[in-house]
């Protein structure tokens, strides 16, 4: 059985952890306190924390066989998560589809940093994409997206493994909540 690790996977990511499960993959999901309505493999851990998210995603390989699907959703207090979780799935020597997904702070088209991209091409393994969240503009106003928009934006690129996927927009910036 094929399996998918979700970091951040709870929350505004619980629609996606669940959307795989009901594609029939074991779904291993990193939160500190990974409840979800559906069934997954918990991973009860702090990603600061990065020897001991990385130990726990060795575990679960361990136990559930190789990961080759990744989505991280993962806050600014933890910058070194994303690339940890990458080391590991790329030492598996298998092909893993990793999705990036990133909040408002990295949409400012002004801030691009195409750069992150770039840092993840030394992984010959992963295939990576990323997901910018944006906003919805509502008249002269506009709002931030709701959980089942980001749910549905995140599945939508897992689905068309597009290199960059903007769920809402971003443009004009100005306009955002
Ligand atoms: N552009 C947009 O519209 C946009 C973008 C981003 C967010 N938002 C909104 O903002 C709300 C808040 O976002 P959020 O990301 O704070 O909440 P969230 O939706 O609960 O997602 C955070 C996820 O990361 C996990 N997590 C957080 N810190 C962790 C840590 N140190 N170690 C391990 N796992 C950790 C959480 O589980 P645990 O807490 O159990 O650890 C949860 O699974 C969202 O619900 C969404 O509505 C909107």
């Amino acid at each position: 059985m094929s399996h998918a690790l979700v970091v951040g996977g709870t929350g505004m990511m619980g629609g996606v952890s669940c959307w795989l499960v009901g594609q029939g993959m074991t779904v291993s999901v990193v939160a500190r306190r990974p409840h979800l309505p559906c069934v997954i493999n918990p991973l009860a851990v702090d990603y600061r924390h990065t020897d001991t998210l990385q130990t726990a995603m060795k575990g679960a390989i361990a136990e559930q066989g190789a990961i080759d699907r990744a989505v991280c959703w993962i806050h600014g207090s933890a910058p070194d998560a994303p690339d940890a979780v990458a080391a590991v799935l790329d030492q598996q020597a298998i092909p893993v589809q990793y999705v990036h997904v990133l909040g408002s702070a990295g949409a400012d088209p002004d801030n691009w940093q195409d750069g992150e991209t770039a840092a993840f091409s030394q992984y010959e393994n992963l295939s990576y994409q990323r997901v910018v969240l944006g906003f919805v503009a509502m008249g002269n106003g506009s709002r931030w997206l709701t959980h089942r928009e980001i749910s549905d934006g995140v599945i939508g690129a897992i689905q068309s493994r597009d290199a960059v996927t903007i769920v809402g927009q971003i443009r004009p910036w100005a306009m955002r909540p």
